[in-house]
């Protein structure tokens, strides 16, 4: 393992480097990958550079890490908080598996325990929520399977394909976090 930070059975988080960015800039122009995500590419390199996403992927108020299998160190995803609100103790989710045949396979929830309890134990936050299209059903498989509950619907927020979708609402709260794993 290369610098792990949060490590779990099958994957462990590590900061990025400035050699994931061709890695991560495949994904972000993943159309596949994409489809169910707010910021969808088109990106390129230098891009990437000139924004300095990677050279700001840990903040204060944000925190995004790369996930990697343990078993032959290939950076497959990314997760982490997209936004931290430290006096409301809240936290925006994010993650995206951008290696497409490794979906299904419980990494998804492997990775959301693993950040979520970070957000809890280690960054003391009280409420984590997300935002998701409500026909992510693997997302909201994985959600729920976690411990978020669905808040609410945002009706036709998003717009895919020319076409409008629902997106969901949904939290985890610190209390429910420890009824379910007695942190
Ligand atoms: C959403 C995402 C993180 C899930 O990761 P994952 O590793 O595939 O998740 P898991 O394997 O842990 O769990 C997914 C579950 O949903 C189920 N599932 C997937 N699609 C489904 C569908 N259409 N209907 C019913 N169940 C479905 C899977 O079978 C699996 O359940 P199981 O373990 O009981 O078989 C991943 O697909 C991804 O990165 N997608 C692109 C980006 C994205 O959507 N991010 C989330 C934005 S809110």
């Amino acid at each position: 393992m290369r610098n792990p930070f949060l490590i779990g059975e099958r994957v462990y988080l590590r900061p990025y480097e400035i050699d994931d960015a061709p890695r991560a800039m495949a994904w972000m122009n993943d159309r596949e990958v994409t489809r169910t995500l707010e910021t969808r590419g088109p990106i390129n390199l230098e891009q990437e550079q000139e924004q300095e996403f990677i050279r700001n992927s840990i903040g204060p108020t944000s925190i995004a890490l790369a996930i990697v299998l343990k078993d032959d160190d290939r950076l497959i995803g990314s997760s982490g908080f997209n936004t931290i609100d430290h006096p409301s103790r809240m936290g925006t989710f994010g993650i995206v598996i951008g290696e497409k045949e490794l979906w299904g396979q419980g990494i998804g929830t492997e990775v959301t325990r693993l950040v979520c309890h970070y957000g809890f134990m280690d960054l003391n936050l009280n409420r984590i929520e997300l935002e998701i299209f409500a026909d992510n059903i693997g997302g909201i498989v994985v959600y729920e399977r976690v411990g978020f509950v669905r808040e609410g619907v945002r009706r036709e927020a998003r717009v895919r394909d020319g076409e409008v979708i629902d997106s969901l609402m949904m939290s985890m709260l610190r209390p429910e976090w420890d009824a379910r794993y007695g942190d």
